[in-house]
């Protein structure tokens, strides 16, 4: 048969292909769209001063001093960027079992958001209240007789929200995964007349291996030792299931959460679009430290390229339904998104 003679086949009614014919017309048929507005850049303070030390699994993030700490917020604020969380590294010497560095306030943490609300009282400061940066067991509650104590770790959090409130922190985001945090952190703020101050809960956070660079960055990994577990799943979800997501997302609305989270982002895709059909307030995602790892991994290794492997990542997140994203490419994807 003559290759050129088509006249025996069906042609298609539909060409989807007419949409992508030029850029212009691709931008303008655009589903999704990455902005600034909806980026939330994850930052590590440390003690000292004048300190910049970049974290090696996760190039160009750094631990800082709250002077530092402060520039690089200011610079994150003036290219848009809307909010900050914030993680602190604890040494060794000042943990313990019961993390009682975390309720101190002259301690680097409760320093660091009186800092960045005095000097950037627009930037929003969203704190972590879990115990593991101070905990010498690495876990994000106490642990009793080998066990994760559940309502002794939430009555230690309710400490630790007001404390945050007091120094001036705009949402609250537990990241522990205890039952019953959201309720009692709510009830701890509203006793204390911090009823403006939000929660962003962890709604539904993993078990996740892909924790890993931010357990280096804080040093931060549960501890084997006697009869203290060495995983978190326990209280982090299992990466099988789905259903259980939006168990923990009704708990946490009727608890009272103003934003919701899922963690990680690319492996949980389907989470976050069944998140957000339920939810009747923001989703957000976190794109985790390993997440952002890998694609760096890559990129170094000229197997991808950076830019078009952040940018189609923090695409798929928004496209899957979630309102904003936590990422540690905020800095660089505002830039671009500003060329
Ligand atoms: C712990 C906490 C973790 C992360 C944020 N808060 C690690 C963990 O649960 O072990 C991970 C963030 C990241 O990997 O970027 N409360």
């Amino acid at each position: 048969m003559d290759p050129l003679d088509m006249t025996d086949w069906p042609r298609p009614l539909e060409r989807p292909r007419r949409l992508r014919r030029t850029a212009n017309l691709r931008r303008m048929a655009r589903e999704t769209r990455l902005h600034t507005d909806n980026l939330i850049a994850p930052l590590f303070v440390t003690a000292g001063e004048g300190v910049q030390e970049e974290i090696s699994s996760m190039p160009r993030q750094y631990r800082f001093s709250i002077d530092t700490l402060v520039e690089e917020a200011a610079e994150l604020h003036d290219l848009g960027i809307p909010a900050i969380a914030l993680f602190p590294a604890i040494p060794d010497a000042q943990k313990d079992a019961t993390a009682s560095a975390a309720t101190d306030p002259s301690g680097l943490y409760p320093q660091a958001i009186d800092a960045l609300k005095t000097e950037l009282p627009e930037l929003l400061v969203i704190t972590d209240t879990a115990l593991d940066p101070y905990s010498s067991d690495g876990h994000d509650g106490v642990v009793r007789d080998g066990q994760i104590a559940n309502d002794a770790t939430v009555d230690i959090m309710r400490d630790i929200a007001v404390l945050h409130a007091e120094m001036g922190a705009d949402l609250i985001a537990p990241s522990d995964m205890m039952d019953g945090r959201v309720r009692a952190i709510r009830a701890a703020l509203d006793a204390n007349g911090f009823t403006g101050t939000g929660i962003l809960s962890y709604t539904a956070k993993y078990a996740s291996a892909y924790y890993g660079p931010f357990r280096d960055a804080l040093d931060s990994a549960p501890r084997k030792r006697g009869d203290v577990p060495a995983g978190k799943d326990t209280y982090q979800m299992d990466p099988a299931n789905s259903d259980e997501a939006l168990r923990e997302l009704r708990l946490d609305l009727e608890e009272g959460a103003d934003l919701v989270m899922v963690k990680p982002a690319l492996p949980y895709l389907d989470v976050i679009h069944r998140v957000k059909q339920h939810a009747d307030v923001p989703v957000a995602a976190y794109n985790v430290s390993g997440e952002y790892a890998m694609i760096h991994a890559a990129a170094q290794n000229g197997w991808l390229d950076l830019r078009a492997g952040a940018t189609e990542a923090l695409t798929s997140i928004r496209r899957a339904g979630a309102d904003v994203i936590l990422t540690y490419f905020a800095k660089r994807m505002a830039r671009w998104l500003a060329e």
